[in-house]
């Protein structure tokens, strides 16, 4: 070894001893003529190593010309600071190290930006740079938290018996409903592989065969429209159960939240986390991702609207529309005739929203232009309906139920952070279940998959599934933590005729099936056990737990908005030779 302790290492214990460390030069300074500083850091911390140039030229010679990250190798004695001299910023703050032998190892070119303080570069720069930001301590404790909780998530499943399976990379297009990745043959002309989206139909697959709890750690590749919390290539906890039912999986994976949270950081969660369904969440919230760490729920004054004589209102519930809105406490004060004319009428415009109505609380009244409009007595089931009280702030949207919903959570999370209602450093963790099996897709005249299409619907609305599809519950679960959607599953379809049965509503064609999922069909043809999974994002768990809402933070070489690699300069050009290999022309418009 080159080095006999790592920087983060040394106490006043090893006072006296003669230690080697290896390290970066993070920072420089002398003192006088005799005296030159470095703090020298690697991943453990950072020690105070001291140049006494006065006693060895050679030393003076070269320790004068270190510079920020050129990588070093000092011999010396630890020396206790002295008492009062310690430096409580550093774990190694009560000593320093004398050095009477210094090895250079390595130059480093000036760093375009910091590795710590100063302010920090913008991302495009920190991403090409990657090798450097990765050195920024809080991109080492991001990734030193995202090993801790792969060890913690393998080592519960392990003890439950579960195997760990890797699946193909290269395989065909599967369910989740995003576009593919392809990967041309060069073997079978004109025939592409898909990266996975997910393991889905493999892991159905190893149930058939028998390997009754599965997990893996498994990269998932989506050409989406990225945003904050989404990058393509991504990683899930996978994990899948036979001889099970939907709170089996809950219950399993409560155990994994909350043994896992208390592991990497020592949170207590309660367990069993608390269950809502899909119908009381959109209700309640407007959202299946509702972030509960606050109140601040949706009241629903459709029934008043309709009586009163305000004609916007009147209209909207008149044509099967709704009238919700949110109760901002003391709000009145705060948000300025401005702030809401202009800002949050814009900001809820985005989901959809015609407009944005508000009422302030006064006196045991509304304050507003359109309150005259209200009688008295519709004025007091408002305010009592809504649990206003003097100073508070009155918002509502008019518009179809998907509308108020999308623009009543986007402003009751905003409003939410904005006037600091919970604290960031809380966690809410909570089941959402009984999702509707399919949505309507107007565009294309039938029915989407809600998840994906080997749900099992809810035994409970068979009845439905032929006379009013819309209706019928899957039976499949969400978790949501601080209104993320940290995991989505589901009980599996392990009936082929139940299954064909899905794919008729989803005018999925029995040729179509047979192409897509046919070996999975043949599959579920061959002894299938009841099976049921789920997959928890693991990005995302990391994001969360080491409290940051942007998940490149927490992804070694991730991909900027535009899913690009801006350290390697993937995606490129590639040799003339490899598209003539794989037969693949590329038109000169589009280079
Ligand atoms: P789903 O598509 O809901 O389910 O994905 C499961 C979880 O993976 C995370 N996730 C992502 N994280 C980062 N970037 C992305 N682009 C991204 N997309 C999804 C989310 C999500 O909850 N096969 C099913 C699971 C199952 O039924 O077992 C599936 O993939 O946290
Ligand atoms: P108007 O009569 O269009 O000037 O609107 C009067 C008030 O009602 C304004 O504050 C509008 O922002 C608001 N408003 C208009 N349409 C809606 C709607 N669909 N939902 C909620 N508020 C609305």
């Amino acid at each position: 070894m080159l080095r006999t302790h790592t920087c983060g290492e040394l106490r006043r214990a090893q006072a006296g001893q003669t230690v080697i460390l290896a390290g970066w030069v993070h920072s420089y300074r002398e003192q006088g003529r005799e005296l030159v500083f470095v703090d020298l850091r690697d991943r453990y911390g950072k020690t105070q190593v001291v140049f006494n140039t006065d006693e060895d030229t050679r030393i003076d010679a070269l320790a004068r010309r270190l510079r920020r990250e050129d990588v070093i190798r000092v011999e010396g004695e630890v020396r206790y600071r002295g008492d009062g001299m310690t430096n409580a910023k550093l774990s190694t703050g009560e000593i320093e190290v004398r050095v009477h032998q210094l090895t250079l190892l390595s130059r480093s070119k000036t760093p375009p930006f910091e590795i710590e303080g100063g302010e920090l570069p913008n991302e495009e720069l920190r991403l090409k740079h990657r090798f450097l930001d990765l050195r920024r301590p809080e991109l080492q404790r991001n990734i030193q938290l995202r090993h801790d909780l792969t060890q913690a998530v393998r080592s519960y499943f392990n003890d439950l018996n579960f195997l760990e399976i890797e699946t193909p990379m290269l395989g065909r297009s599967t369910p989740e409903g995003a576009r593919d990745y392809l990967v041309p043959s060069r073997v079978h002309h004109g025939s592409f592989y898909a990266l996975p989206q997910s393991p889905q139909i493999y892991k159905q697959i190893l149930m058939v065969s028998g390997f009754d709890r599965y997990y893996q750690i498994a990269r998932c590749f989506r050409d989406e429209d990225l945003r904050a919390d989404r990058q393509p290539e991504f990683t899930q906890i996978d994990v899948e159960m036979s001889f099970v039912q939907r709170d089996d999986i809950l219950a399993t994976i409560d155990g994994l939240v909350s043994t896992v949270m208390k592991k990497v950081r020592n949170i207590d969660v309660p367990t069993p986390l608390p269950r809502y369904t899909y119908h009381d969440v959109m209700a309640r919230f407007g959202s299946d991702k509702p972030d509960m760490r606050f109140g601040m729920e949706i009241t629903d004054i459709t029934d008043i609207a309709l009586a009163s004589e305000f004609s916007v209102f009147r209209g909207v519930a008149g044509s099967g529309g709704f009238i919700r809105g949110l109760t901002v406490k003391n709000g009145a004060e705060k948000y300025s005739r401005r702030l809401l004319d202009v800002d949050l009428k814009n900001f809820v415009g985005d989901y959809g929203a015609k407009g944005l109505a508000y009422m302030k609380v006064a006196g045991g009244r509304l304050e507003s232009s359109i309150a005259k409009f209200f009688s008295d007595e519709q004025q007091q089931t408002i305010i009592s309906r809504m649990g206003g009280a003097d100073g508070d702030l009155l918002l509502f949207v008019a518009d179809t139920w998907k509308v108020t919903c999308s623009a009543l959570a986007a402003l009751r999370n905003r409003i939410g952070r904005e006037q600091q209602l919970y604290d960031p450093q809380s966690f809410s963790c909570l089941w959402v279940v009984d999702f509707p099996l399919l949505t309507w897709n107007p565009e294309e005249g039938r029915f989407d998959a809600e998840h994906h299409p080997f749900c099992q619907p809810n035994p409970d609305d068979a009845e439905y599934l032929k006379t009013d599809p819309g209706k019928v519950r899957a039976d499949s679960y969400d978790l949501v933590v601080n209104g993320y959607e940290a995991a989505s599953g589901s009980v599996r379809i392990h009936d082929s005729e139940i299954q064909q049965m899905v794919f008729d509503l989803l005018k999925i064609n029995s040729e179509e099936a047979e192409r897509r999922f046919g070996f999975l069909l043949e599959a579920l043809r061959f002894g299938a056990p009841p099976h049921a999974g789920i997959a928890l994002g693991l990005d995302r768990w990391v994001m969360l737990l080491a409290g940051n809402d942007n998940i490149r933070e927490v992804i070694a070489f991730p991909k900027t908005q535009k899913a690009a690699d801006m350290l390697t300069g993937a995606p490129s050009e590639v040799d003339d030779r490899q598209l003539r290999d794989l037969r693949i022309a590329v038109t000169e418009q589009e280079k």
